[in-house]
């Protein structure tokens, strides 16, 4: 099976990681839009118009499915996207979800939502939790660690003390959704300030989970042949997804 991963830059790599350490599919073509990173500042019809470009990227290529592994283009194009395309198209906000409602059995825990200001804005997170029961949701923008993870300082000052403006007035949160494919790059100093307590979803594990459990895809291929393209600066993305697949 060959799938397409679609991201806005460097975050899908996340979901890729999670992808090769199942060995699920045979091929992956992975394209980032690094020419116009960040999507999450962008409004909808901004987003719906660059996710349109990438299925005219992707029609290019064979491929069987498509998973849009950037939480911004999956809160707001997926229906777009999947009336101009012959394949199927899967995001990452729904298995997100999933995989909260498996691993948080009570509902007053609670759940604190990171992501982009269009993500959290388009409030798909926010709903589709509240329709599972739970009541005690936080759900904050945290943009700024975009371009922090695009310029690949997973650690340090700079994050730490990003992390530390954005989280110090939070009530502690049993369970956070990283809600944008780029922060499991950094969850390990988010974690850090937290002391490990809360239960992290990250979307690359959720959607590994979501495509063997409701598309019942099992495969396990010896070897997954990885190819990766990207709007600008290609050497750029290939040269930071080796440093994280690496580790
Ligand atoms: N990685 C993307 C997401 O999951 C978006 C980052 C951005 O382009 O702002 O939302």
């Amino acid at each position: 099976m060959r799938v397409g991963i679609f991201d806005s830059g460097v975050g899908g790599f996340s979901v890729v990681k999670s992808l090769l350490e199942h060995n699920l599919f045979e091929e992956i073509i992975y394209y980032g839009d690094t020419a116009r990173v960040p999507y999450g500042t962008k409004d909808e019809n901004t987003i719906i118009r660059y996710s349109l470009e990438a299925i005219e990227f992707f029609n290019n290529f064979d491929i069987d499915l498509l998973i849009t592994a950037c939480n911004t283009v999956s809160a707001y194009a997926l229906p777009t996207m999947r009336s101009k395309s012959s394949y199927p198209i899967i995001g990452v906000i729904t298995s997100g979800v999933k995989a909260l409602e498996n691993r948080m059995l009570n509902k007053d825990s609670n759940i604190l939502v990171i992501a982009t200001k269009s993500t959290i804005l388009s409030n798909r997170y926010q709903k589709e939790i509240k329709l599972l029961g739970y009541n005690n949701i936080q759900a904050i923008q945290t943009g700024l660690f975009v371009p922090i993870v695009e310029e690949g300082l997973f650690d340090g000052d700079i994050l730490d003390s990003t992390i530390n403006y954005y989280f110090k007035d939070l009530k502690k949160p049993d369970a956070i959704i990283l809600g944008c494919t780029h922060f499991p790059l950094i969850s390990h100093s988010i974690n850090n300030y937290f002391n490990k307590t809360p239960i992290m979803i990250h979307s690359g594990e959720a959607i590994v989970e979501y495509l063997e459990n409701n598309l019942k895809i099992k495969n396990r291929f010896d070897n997954t042949n990885l190819k990766i393209y990207a709007s600008d600066n290609v050497d750029g993305l290939r040269k930071i997804a080796m440093k994280w697949l690496d580790n």
